[in-house]
């Protein structure tokens, strides 16, 4: 079973009409009210589908969220059943400050297909496509997933490229990079567009790892299982609310490490409108009432990778 093609367009919609309704947000410094905003018309629309939809990866869970809380229900109920990934604002500081960086994002998957995630961190690796499943695993060392790529790629270690999220938590593995003479991207925010940055070679990164968010994990590599990439991730419980919210959600194996085709399986629908500028997409664009955006869309199923451009007009 497949997901139908014309998902795709509505899709495109979604995650653009979400990135446009951010834009007078943008670079007020409220990170809370782009996402809100964009969280209410990605709502909005994903609840005019067809579809009987259930939200797996969301704002939150109902306690925390108000809208598309993980559990929550979309769409019309015509139509087939559905799970859906969504992050109406991803890299919200970005958003905030008008920089370079923040995406809509949502992914779709047919039920039961796209892992739930809690709201906790994840430890995540990516690579890009024709990598030999045993070059890197999160549960070698630094130092081995660098020089076996450097081996398997035929390049020094100082001409591979690692993308990682800027934290103090990093500090170890930045240390080890620098001895390694590696040559280090550092991100400040939006590790779901950094994991995509293995998938062509023209962003020039060799590998995508460290800790970022669960659900931003999951979204990643449903993109980057379409595009033929390479991804594991490891969930991080760290509290005692965490651990109890991972077992009501199912998870028996708290420090299992799956392998993107654990997490996403079958056919899956990913956009990313960007919002600003970024590597992977365009920004919004706007002239008068005009609204120009740029979604990235996969389609597993079809071997679709796509840029679509689509014009808006909103009052
Ligand atoms: P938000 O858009 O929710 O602010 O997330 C931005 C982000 O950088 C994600 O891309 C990343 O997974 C996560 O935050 C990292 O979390 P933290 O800032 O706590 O290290």
């Amino acid at each position: 079973m497949s997901l139908e093609k014309y998902f795709v367009n509505n899709l495109i919609d979604i995650t653009s009409k979400a990135a446009i309704s951010c834009y007078p947000h943008l670079g007020k410094k409220d990170k809370i009210i782009a996402d809100k905003s964009a969280t209410d018309e990605m709502r909005k629309n994903l609840n005019n589908l067809s579809i009987n939809g259930e939200v797996v990866i969301g704002e939150g869970e109902l306690d925390e969220a108000p809208m598309l809380y993980i559990g929550e229900k979309l769409g019309n109920g015509n139509g087939p059943s559905i799970d859906i990934a969504v992050d109406p604002v991803e890299g919200t500081k970005f958003a905030a400050e008008n920089l370079p960086g923040a995406i809509s994002v949502l992914t779709i998957s047919e039920k039961g297909n796209l892992f739930k995630a809690p709201e906790t961190y994840m430890n995540k690796i990516a690579v890009g496509q024709n990598i030999d499943e045993d070059v890197v695993d999160l549960d070698f060392s630094i130092k081995k997933n660098i020089y076996n790529l450097s081996d398997f790629k035929n390049k020094k270690p100082e001409n591979i490229s690692v993308c990682i999220l800027d934290r103090p938590r990093h500090e170890e593995i930045i240390k080890s990079l620098i001895e390694m003479k590696v040559k280090i991207k550092l991100i400040t925010d939006g590790d779901v567009a950094g994991a995509l940055l293995v998938s062509d070679q023209k962003y020039d990164i060799d590998i995508f790892l460290g800790i970022g968010g669960g659900p931003e994990g999951v979204i990643a590599a449903s993109a980057l299982d379409a595009m033929n990439c390479r991804f594991q991730g490891r969930f991080i419980f760290e509290t005692d609310d965490d651990i109890q919210r991972a077992k009501q959600m199912g998870i028996k194996d708290l420090d299992k490490k799956y392998d993107l085709k654990e997490i996403v399986k079958g056919d899956s629908i990913f956009c990313a409108t960007g919002i600003t500028h970024s590597e992977i997409v365009n920004g919004i664009q706007k002239k008068g009432n005009s609204f120009t955006t740029e979604t990235l869309v996969t389609h597993k199923s079809q071997n679709l990778v796509q840029k679509v451009q689509k014009k808006f007009s909103i009052k």
